[in-house]
């Protein structure tokens, strides 16, 4: 009897050990590109994106959530966990003809989920360095991949170029796995992206759980888009604006198509759904971040305060607004967490979140490096010869304080065409270089207290000059005509 019992008990364990194995949730990353921080509907904008807000309405919407301010270097921190200053991408993009990447040590998102029994896919833009094959996404974790390496494409053509000195370099930018696709041309990329993934959900085998990475075009520049799209946006007289709306609307029909598909596959109760832009809006491209300061590429809240939400079953609150400290690095340490798997070989500067985002529990992270940058412009004069160089380009977050110093960029303030009359030009002097802020109290940057708290500017140069201490040098290689697509057929792809 006693043995029957302990037969029975071990059975109950595989069975419990089982069901937790295949219970493992799936993962749908969508990631819009330079989408500004007023630009969807929740935040009062006047573009429509009812799928986005039915899905953040439903899910948590997460409005303390930082990203960095362009492309390359959120992804990176995306898909490794690790501040530029590990990876020596503190600096700029990728441009496509730089020998360039995130480095190979460092394992990604996908390789882990690999690793931990998921089936991974990625389609959209990668933009982390393609130079060598061993970079290209199918070796970084993905079994396979559709998309743009680079950026910058025409949104039918999907070419794309690249200046070196005088000559400009042109080439098709889609890649299938290993190699250039150049059968697609014509096809608007946000509806050829959404119909590649959603074929990926349709033929998913259920034994395994899905990590899908849906990095989209949209709304990036060039500003193109179906007619159709802009006719609710008649009213908005700015053409860039017009058009920049229209490609919202198509994303957001895309989100919608793409998670329907995942419903009729019958994975969608057990997906979490993590939605994020990769740095704020460009106004000179249709995006806009009232009523945050500044724009993509600068360290201000509109550079680097993005747009984030999670939705799924599994969530334990619906329906909430998280107001915690959560940062594009932390996806890495959470979503592998939730996966059931290991962290062992990894060295991640974001944390696990998901306590936080799923039950409410206070958040993690008290402290956010956005970012030093060495080698940009450096700005000013050095305040104090031995306290950190206030002329470099730095961003950090002590917990409610943001500090920046350098030249952070363009701090005007730009409203959305409606209100225009209510923008403010950047008032600071020109070698100005210190900046502290208290966020939570004023989250639009209008009012600096660097010279009312200069105890708290000195205690967070020292926190800059102990991350310093942790930087790996940067990398920002001389561009290399041997990446000339001519002289491959036409195709952007590995030369290195
Ligand atoms: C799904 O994968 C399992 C395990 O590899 C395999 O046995 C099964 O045949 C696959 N199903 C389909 C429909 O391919
Ligand atoms: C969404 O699906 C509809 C119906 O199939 C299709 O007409 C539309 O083009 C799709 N949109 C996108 C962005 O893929
Ligand atoms: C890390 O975890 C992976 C997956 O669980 C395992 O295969 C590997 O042996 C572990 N490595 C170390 C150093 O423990
Ligand atoms: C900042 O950007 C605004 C808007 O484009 C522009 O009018 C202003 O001249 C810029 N300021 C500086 C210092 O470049
Ligand atoms: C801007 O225009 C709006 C609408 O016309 C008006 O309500 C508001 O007071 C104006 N703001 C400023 C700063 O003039």
């Amino acid at each position: 009897m006693q043995n029957l019992f302990l037969i029975l008990g071990v059975f109950c364990l595989l069975i419990i050990q089982d069901i937790s194995g295949s219970q493992q949730p799936n993962i749908l990353l969508v990631v819009a590109d330079d989408y500004g921080f007023h630009d969807i509907g929740y935040h009062g904008s006047e573009i429509l994106t009812p799928t986005l807000d039915k899905l953040a309405g439903e899910g948590v919407k997460l409005e303390n959530y930082y990203v960095q301010p362009i492309c390359s270097p959120t992804r990176s921190q995306l898909l490794s966990g690790r501040y530029q200053i590990h990876t020596g991408l503190q600096h700029a993009i990728i441009w496509p003809c730089q020998p360039n990447a995130l480095p190979l040590e460092d394992p990604t998102l996908a390789d882990k989920l690999r690793q931990t029994g998921y089936a991974t896919h990625a389609v959209g833009k990668w933009h982390l360095g393609f130079y060598k094959e061993e970079y290209l996404p199918i070796n970084r974790g993905f079994d396979s991949y559709f998309g743009y390496l680079t950026g910058s494409e025409d949104y039918f053509k999907h070419d794309t170029c690249n200046f070196l000195t005088k000559e400009k370099y042109c080439g098709i930018d889609m890649t299938q796995g290993r190699s250039p696709d150049i059968t697609e041309t014509g096809k608007y990329s946000t509806h050829l992206f959404t119909e590649r993934a959603i074929d990926i959900v349709k033929n998913h085998n259920k034994s395994k759980p899905l990590f899908l990475y849906m990095p989209y075009q949209a709304v990036h520049e060039p500003l193109e888009v179906p007619a159709k799209y802009m006719n609710p946006y008649e009213f908005i007289q700015d053409e860039n604006r017009r058009t920049y709306a229209g490609m919202v609307s198509c994303l957001d029909e895309g989100v919608k198509n793409l998670t329907n598909a995942f419903q009729e596959a019958g994975l969608w109760d057990n997906t979490i759904l993590i939605f994020t832009t990769d740095n704020g809006g460009l106004i000179y491209s249709g995006g806009n971040n009232w009523p945050l300061r500044g724009w993509k590429a600068t360290l201000w809240e509109g550079g680097v305060h993005g747009i984030g939400f999670v939705h799924s079953q599994l969530l334990k609150q619906k329906g909430v607004v998280n107001k915690d400290l959560i940062h594009v690095s932390d996806w890495f340490p959470t979503i592998i967490n939730l996966a059931g798997g290991s962290l062992n070989d990894t060295k991640p500067d974001g944390f696990d979140q998901w306590k936080t985002i799923s039950e409410g529990e206070v958040g993690k992270r008290t402290e956010l490096l956005h970012n030093i940058d060495p080698i940009y412009y450096h700005r000013g004069s050095r305040v104090s010869p031995n306290k950190f160089d206030t002329r470099i380009r730095t961003a950090l977050r002590l917990g409610d304080w943001k500090l920046m110093t350098g030249d952070p960029g363009n701090g005007s303030w730009i409203a959305p065409p409606e209100i225009h009359n209510e923008s403010r030009l950047d008032p600071s002097p020109k070698d100005k270089n210190v900046w502290l802020f208290n966020i939570p109290k004023d989250p639009n940057e209008n009012h600096d207290l660097s010279e009312e708290y200069p105890d708290i500017v000195d205690k967070m140069l020292d926190r800059l000059s102990y991350y310093s201490q942790t930087a790996v040098p940067v990398r920002f290689p001389e561009a290399d005509p041997n990446c000339n697509p001519a002289l491959r057929g036409g195709v952007w792809g590995p030369w290195g």
